[in-house]
């Protein structure tokens, strides 16, 4: 496992359960990472501090993940120059739409790279860190071929299988 290089945020406990994709992704690359919930609206002091302190902790990539109004992406980002990557979340009553909205949509200057809402989105957020991070780490960029080429094998495998099966009920 390298040292911690990802950053991982999240607004709430509640959002642990999803945003736990981004951790079990970055341990199959073997990237470090802290997480921790801290929430823009609940306690925006320490997220700032969080976000201000972010490189000289040696932090390469931010990944937040939030829900509902989910300012967390957006503020981290307003307090860092490094890349930050945003989870939109399903916790409530617009089922992340509200989220994904609110975090795709940074004014110009501020980016936050929006991914899927959901798992889906988590897992891919990591992805999307271990690429950015490959980009100086050919070793890291060999783990992402393998992985590109464990996706295709798990298609032909699922085909085969579908064959199989639906032959069987032939
Ligand atoms: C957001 O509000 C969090 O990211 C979470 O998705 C949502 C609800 O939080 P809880 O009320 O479950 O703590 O800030």
């Amino acid at each position: 496992m390298s040292k911690p290089l990802v950053s991982i945020v999240m607004g709430s406990k509640s959002d642990y359960d999803t945003m736990k994709a981004a951790c079990d992704t970055l341990d199959k690359f073997c990237v470090g990472y802290e997480v921790m919930i801290s929430s823009a609206h609940r306690c925006p002091e320490s997220t700032a501090e969080h976000a201000r302190t972010l490189e000289e902790r040696g932090f390469k990539v931010v990944i937040a993940g939030a829900g509902m109004a989910a300012h967390l992406p957006g503020v981290l980002a307003s307090m860092t120059t490094l890349p930050v990557i945003g989870v939109p979340l399903q916790a409530a009553a617009l089922s992340g739409l509200d989220a994904l909205l609110s975090i795709v949509q940074m004014p110009g200057g501020v980016p936050v790279a929006t991914v899927a809402v959901g798992k889906a989105g988590a897992k891919n957020a990591a992805v999307l860190a271990v690429q950015m991070l490959a980009l100086s780490d050919e070793a890291l960029s060999q783990k992402l071929q393998s992985f590109k080429q464990e996706m295709k094998a798990e298609v032909s495998a699922a085909n085969v299988a579908l064959r199989e099966n639906v032959l069987g009920n032939q």
